[in-house]
């Protein structure tokens, strides 16, 4: 279908950039709205490369503006969305989960019940339409480490590689697992699924729902493990390792990801969820490791010079085990996999905070938070 009107949310953050600069690149036949509050996760600095273009813009909105959504809907004559925006970092919701109900499950309910209230008013109602709501794989709480040395999972990818081909348990994550969320972030999210789901089963909305393991890519803000470890390597500051390093979690380059959600906005099956992940577990520690390895080379000092700004800290409050994806099903039905190998994907995105400096000083110094104004005033 040509001349679709799509809604993103949360497209200044992280994984929605890679998604609205993807649909903007792909599509130029659609209209993609970008819909962001601009919190601290915000940077539209992200878009840089794709904000002047013809089938795109910005509006600067609260997911929890229920008469805000409903009105850009209607002018907007919006038939997809593609929900992102949620606060993403569990750290904060530790200290703060109210804000996390509030955006993550208030949020969600509001963006449901405006595309409700526009689509129920048309002639066709929910045909052609499609909610699609991006989810995370810690709604599914924690699995067991049964094999702390690792073993060969019983599928292959072909981005998973020799050395690093392993799994750290039997166990997986499948779309059928209970939901058993123990972070204040997780809670909210599996909250905003149930809800997501509900509004298929009640009203018959045309939902669909992912759930993705940990991503790493470009443009991931300098709170996350990957892009602030890179960042205090580059300035010899301490790197603090929570507990002991030990947690496993499968990571995913951003841009994978991004070709998921593409491809299940088009032709996923209403209804349904998918796991999104790349078989690739990772134990903390040797994630810390290898960033350290793969900057100092690429910053010409000896490799592994900087291990001694390992410190070991008081661990994450509940922090979940493991985290591991089965994504067969998406792989079996819809043909997607992951296509870069882990290897190669790290020091992709290594050496572009390393080329991007400027855009990690200005997430560190608070001016990203200008560029609204400077840009958009007027507009
Ligand atoms: P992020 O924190 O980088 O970006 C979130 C974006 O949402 C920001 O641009 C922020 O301004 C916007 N936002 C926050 N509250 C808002 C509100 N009330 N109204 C409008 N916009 C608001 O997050 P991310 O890492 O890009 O994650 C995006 C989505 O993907 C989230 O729903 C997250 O749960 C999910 N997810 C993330 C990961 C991951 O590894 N980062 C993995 C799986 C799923
Ligand atoms: P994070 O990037 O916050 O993602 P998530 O909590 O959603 O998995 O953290 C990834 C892992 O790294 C997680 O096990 C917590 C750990 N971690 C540290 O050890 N130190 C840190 O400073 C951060 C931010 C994370």
């Amino acid at each position: 279908m040509s001349n679709r009107t799509i809604l993103i949310t949360g497209g200044a953050g992280f994984i929605g950039s890679h998604v609205v600069r993807l649909f903007v690149n792909k599509y130029p036949d659609y209209r993609i709205i970008n819909l962001d509050k601009l919190t601290y996760a915000g940077n539209l600095a992200n878009l840089k490369d794709i904000e002047d273009r013809p089938n795109y813009r910005f509006v600067k909105m609260d997911i929890c503006d229920f008469e805000g959504v409903l009105a850009l809907m209607q002018d907007e004559h919006v038939d997809g969305v593609i929900h992102l925006a949620a606060e993403s970092h569990v750290d904060r919701s530790i200290k703060d989960p109210f804000t996390f109900a509030q955006t993550n499950v208030i949020g969600t309910l509001s963006m449901l019940q405006a595309a409700k209230a526009y689509w129920e008013g048309l002639p066709e109602k929910y045909e052609g339409k499609r909610f699609y709501h991006i989810s995370t794989d810690e709604v599914y709480g924690a699995l067991e480490m049964t094999h702390p040395e690792g073993i060969e999972p019983p599928f292959t990818t072909k981005a998973s590689s020799g050395e690093h081909h392993l799994a750290y348990g039997e166990k997986f994550f499948t779309e059928d697992l209970k939901y058993q969320p123990h972070s204040p972030y997780s809670a909210a999210k599996a909250s905003s699924d149930h809800f997501v789901r509900a509004f298929h089963d009640t009203y018959g909305m045309p939902t669909i729902v992912t759930n993705c393991s940990n991503n790493y890519g470009p443009y991931q803000f300098p709170e996350k493990l990957i892009p602030l470890f890179v960042n205090n390597i580059r300035h010899r500051k301490p790197l603090p390792v929570y507990g002991k390093g030990e947690n496993v979690r499968d990571w995913l380059y951003v841009e994978d990801h991004a070709r998921a959600i593409d491809l299940i906005f088009h032709e996923g099956k209403v209804a349904e969820t998918y796991n999104i992940g790349g078989f690739n577990e990772w134990k903390n520690i040797d994630i810390v490791k290898t960033l350290i390895r793969v900057t100092d080379r690429l910053l010409g000092r000896p490799e592994g010079a900087d291990e001694d700004l390992i410190t070991f800290v008081t661990d994450r409050a509940g922090h979940d085990l493991r985290y591991a994806i089965d994504s067969t099903k998406l792989q079996r039905e819809l043909g997607w996999e992951p296509s870069l190998q882990f290897e190669e994907g790290i020091e992709k995105t290594i050496r572009w905070y390393l080329e991007n400096q400027d855009w990690l000083d200005n997430v560190t110094s608070g001016e990203y938070q200008k560029y609204y104004e400077e840009m958009y005033k007027g507009r």
